[in-house]
Order: C-alpha cells, then structure tokens, then sequence
C-alpha cells in the first residue's frame, strides 16, 4: 500500500500541489505526501466519511487519500452519497482519488460492500490493496488498479523507485490464489478472527466496560474505545507503560482534529487467552494507579503523541485550506 500510495504521490503531485488526507489518519498516508513536497490538507470525518465541505480552486487537490470501506482509524464506512459527490468533486477539479482497501476481507455484518472504484464511470479513482492484513505485513506485497490514462506514467514511476517486487514471492502469491488456497484462507480466518472479536467485545465489556464506550463497527480489525471520563486519560497512558500493553491514543492519528479522548484496540494478532489476559492486566493496573490517586495532577498532556508534536515526524507543516 505504501508502495501505491508513493508511486502515485510521485505520479501526480508537484512540489506545492495539494493533497487530501483524512483526519485522523493511516499516518504513512500524511508521510508519502509530506515527502513528494505536497501542500497537505486534513480533512474531517464525519458519519458519513470525508467531508468535502469548501475548497478554493487553488486549493483544488491532485490528490485525496481515502479509506471508504472503514476509515482508518474511526471505522466510518463512506455513505454512497458521499463516494458519489466525491467522485464528481474529483473530476470537477481535475483529481484523482486513492481507494485504499486495506481490510475490505474483514466485515462481519452484512454484505460485502463494494468499492468506490466501482462507482467511477469518470476514470478518477485508483483502487489499491495490500495482503499485509489477510497474509502479513512483512510480505509487502499489494495491488493497484489505475485508471487507463495513468497505466504508463505509473509503470515509469514503478521503474525508477524499483522496477517490481520480488518474483518468487509474486508467482508463489500467484499459485496461492489460482489454486484455491487463498480463498479457503481468508474463509478460514475471517471466521477465527470472527471469533476473536465477539469474545475481545465480551472481555473488553467485563474489564474495562466501566472506563470506555466500545464503538462496535462492522468490519475491520481493531475497535474504537471511548473514555466515558476524560482525566481517566493519564491512567491509561501510565498503565500502558507498567504493562506494556499498548492500545495507540486516538491523537496519535490527528492532525487538526480535536476528538474526544479515546484509544484504538486491536484484536486480530492475539489468542483468546492473550486478550483476556493483557485487558485484565490493563485494568488492574488502572485500579492501583487509580487507588494510589495516580492521576491526580498528572503531568500527562491529553495529546501526548500528537504527531504534530512527535519527534520523528517530516518537518512539512500542514496547512489549512
Ligand atoms: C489504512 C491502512 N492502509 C494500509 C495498511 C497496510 O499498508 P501496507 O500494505 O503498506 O503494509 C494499513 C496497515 O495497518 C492501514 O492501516
């Protein structure tokens, strides 16, 4: 996906021209524009997925990365007004927009949904897909589908940055699917991790159902928790370091957005037995520092890994429309 969203960051966008991205957001998202010197824009999600809202024409983006299928990290699903209006802002202003499926295999109600792409009679949406969620993300192995009229300019891009992953792993991919393997391993392990998400939401309700509002979304690998209080926060940040069990704020992935105070869980990598554990260590952890009056005139920030302010990220400010 990385590979996809820079070749097509370098396909598409100058130094200066503007790129969309969501807020809050799949981080190597705002990193592949800051690099190709892009003048970035954040814009907020709502229940119904990226607002368009105003846009200058010189703020008209080359470029707007999504996640509609389940917006990384909030889990909105993008309504179909939105993909239509989208697509049509797209064209309007000459863009294109970065379909980024990263976790379209894991949804657990309902049907299927289908893609963005599959809406754009216009030629502006590049659909892109990644195994790093239904393999693993060490294969670095992915997919995109671009619209005609970008093919070449993608494939010299592709050239220069490396010419093409590796055959073996390629043709191995390859085998795996068109003998069947591929589809009995995501049916597989759709239902294990089916499985490990009504027992994390029963777990997650019994050890830390005091403290947070589980946002249960129907598809992806990891739930948004809300904290019911908000000087709960500091507890949380210190009990991640006693235990070493590390649910991300959601402001790590902001930029502009200023959010409720909430943590993103994963469920996925872990056994049944982990998860009980690590959430039961998590909230005996937050009862002693609670009892000890630990958060009490904590020096804890609400925001404290605010990529903003975090060290290793591209000095590239973000500007506002
Ligand atoms: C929104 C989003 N897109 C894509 C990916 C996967 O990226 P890659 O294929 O580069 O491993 C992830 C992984 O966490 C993600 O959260």
């Amino acid at each position: 996906m990385q590979q996809a969203m820079l070749a097509c960051a370098l396909a598409l966008i100058n130094e200066g021209e503007v790129g969309w991205i969501e807020d809050p957001v799949f981080l190597q998202a705002r990193n592949v524009l800051a690099f190709v010197g892009a003048k970035i824009i954040p814009r907020p999600i709502d229940r119904e997925g990226l607002v368009i809202g105003k846009c200058s024409r010189q703020n008209s983006p080359r470029l707007i990365l999504v996640t509609p299928s389940h917006q990384f990290p909030l889990g909105v699903t993008m309504s179909l007004r939105r993909r239509k209006a989208l697509i049509e802002f797209a064209e309007s202003r000459d863009g294109y927009i970065l379909e980024d499926d990263y976790d379209s295999e894991f949804r657990f109600d309902g049907p299927p949904l289908p893609c963005l792409q599959g809406l754009d009679n216009a030629g502006r949406v590049i659909y892109t897909g990644t195994m790093s969620k239904i393999l693993y993300p060490s294969l670095r192995l992915g997919f995109l589908v671009a619209p005609p009229q970008l093919v070449d300019t993608l494939v010299k891009v592709r050239a220069v940055m490396d010419q093409h992953s590796p055959a073996i792993d390629q043709a191995t991919l390859a085998r795996f699917i068109t003998e069947g393997f591929f589809l009995s391993h995501v049916k597989r392990i759709r239902e294990l991790y089916a499985q490990r998400r009504v027992f994390f939401i029963e777990q997650f309700q019994k050890w830390l159902g005091d403290y947070f509002d589980l946002e249960v979304t129907p598809a992806g690998l990891h739930f948004i928790a809300w904290l019911r209080r908000g000087e709960d926060f500091p507890l949380f940040m210190r009990a991640r370091e006693q235990t070493g069990i590390w649910p991300r704020p959601l402001s790590f992935f902001c930029i502009k957005a200023q959010l409720d105070p909430a943590f993103v869980f994963g469920f996925a990598a872990w056994s049944q037995a982990q998860i009980e554990q690590s959430l039961a260590k998590l909230a005996s952890a937050v009862k002693q520092l609670k009892q000890r009056g630990a958060g009490n005139g904590s020096s804890f920030q609400i925001h404290p890994l605010s990529p903003a302010t975090s060290s290793y990220w591209p000095s590239t400010a973000v500007r506002s429309n």
